[in-house]
């Protein structure tokens, strides 16, 4: 299974931190915020991973990590043109992906939880995809499922009127057909190619499976407040140990 990390877009909600460096490079408590995701794919066994980052920043991340082997990983880049939203980046992905299944993490998320079981779930899955759902307090920010007897009814990108406080959190494992649904996609209102039509569409084919977490999820990207609040979250767990090799020491 491969993994890819997704560390495009011009970090505009959190200008001027991100005017003159990327998003994903800014510390999150005493990491870099890109480690967290980088961490949470080594510890659930997936060490092959693609970033996809914009235009702009592409080296930085390269002096950043280099080829990955001080963590165990085999780290390769792909670069994003143009800002084109969350499924337009994943779909420059399709030739590293070569047909396996992938588990794909937003840059600027961060995981409490282990994603170890659901990777190897995931692994047993036939086809299809799996989301990762958390209660918040904004479900307005977030891609929002709807839930009727335990199963996802709809899932909506950024809602008026959400129907649930359940987010749609920064963690996607699809098998290859991803590809084909995502040059299926048009653009939303926001000119971006939506990875919330992507769960959709797994979800109208009955292939589309779930999992709340139960440790905290932040998306530091999000505001000031949640990049703040994701660091002291982080300085109170076990990944307040988390060194330089992308381990929990
Ligand atoms: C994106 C997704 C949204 C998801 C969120 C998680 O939002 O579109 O569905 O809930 O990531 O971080 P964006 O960061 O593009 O606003």
């Amino acid at each position: 299974m491969k993994g890819i990390i997704l560390a495009g877009g011009t970090g505009s909600r959190l200008f001027p931190l991100t005017k003159v460096t990327n998003k994903h490079l800014l510390p999150v408590y005493n990491k870099p915020m890109i480690y967290y995701p980088l961490f949470a794919m080594k510890e659930a066994g997936i060490t092959n991973i693609m970033i996809v980052s914009g235009i702009g920043h592409a080296g930085s991340f390269l002096e950043l990590l280099g080829s990955g082997a001080q963590f165990g990983l085999k780290i390769s880049y792909e670069v994003q043109e143009k800002a084109g939203g969350i499924a337009q980046a994943l779909s420059l992905t399709e030739d590293f992906a070569n047909n396996e299944k992938m588990v794909v993490i937003l840059g600027d998320n961060i995981f409490e939880d282990s994603l170890a079981d659901a990777v190897k779930d995931f692994r047993t899955q036939p086809r299809g995809a799996k989301i990762f759902l958390k209660s918040v307090k904004n479900p307005k920010s977030y891609g929002v499922a709807g839930l009727k007897d335990g199963k996802i009814t709809e899932i909506v990108e950024k809602p008026q009127n959400p129907s649930s406080d359940l987010a749609v959190v920064g963690c996607y494992m699809y098998d290859p057909q991803v590809f084909d649904v995502i040059k299926g996609l048009s653009p939303s209102g926001r000119n971006e190619l939506e990875i919330t039509d992507v769960n959709n569409f797994y979800l109208e084919q009955g292939t589309l499976n779930h999992q709340v977490l139960n440790g905290f999820w932040g998306d530091c990207g999000e505001s000031f407040d949640s990049l703040m609040e994701s660091g002291k979250l982080i300085q109170k767990s076990r990944l307040a140990n988390l060194d330089e090799n992308l381990s929990i020491t």
